[in-house]
């Protein structure tokens, strides 16, 4: 078993498709044993996503992390980091499959829906960012 981080942004919650992303996470089998809606501060989403510092983008997609209230889960199953890469499909929601999740409620490469840990590493530390261990206690 596996766990990873996913996250539901700014533009899909907007457009009210939370709901259809959480069914297609429970349809392909994995399990959300933790969740939360927040709305980031400017400093929470820096932190979150402190690896794109120095990167061009990084302004705009702080600035778009924090435009409304997201949805974050830890999803678990049995390869989970890959199998929630797969459903969300490429980062560019421009190029991604009608049948992905960025290719269905996506935009482009920043309003792209939905985000996924990358690595074992990553979710450790994206799970913890924002999730105590009560809150994950006993699942
Ligand atoms: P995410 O999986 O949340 O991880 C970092 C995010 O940065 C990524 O999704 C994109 O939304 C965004 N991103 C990556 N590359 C670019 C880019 N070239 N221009 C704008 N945003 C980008």
């Amino acid at each position: 078993m596996q766990r990873t981080f996913a996250v539901i942004k700014p533009d899909a919650v907007a457009a009210g498709h939370q709901g259809n992303i959480i069914a297609a996470i429970q349809e392909s089998g994995l399990k959300v044993v933790a969740l939360k809606t927040l709305h980031l501060t400017e400093a929470q989403a820096k932190g979150f996503y402190h690896v794109h510092a120095e990167r061009p983008f990084f302004g705009d997609l702080v600035k778009f992390m924090t435009e409304g209230p997201i949805v974050a889960m830890v999803l678990e199953g049995e390869n989970g980091i890959k199998r929630w890469r797969d459903l969300m499909g490429p980062t560019n929601a421009a190029e991604a499959p009608a049948d992905t999740l960025r290719g269905r409620f996506g935009t482009n490469i920043e309003r792209n829906a939905t985000h996924g840990s990358d690595a074992v590493e990553t979710a450790a530390f994206e799970i913890g960012y924002f999730f105590n261990g009560l809150e994950l206690a006993g699942l």
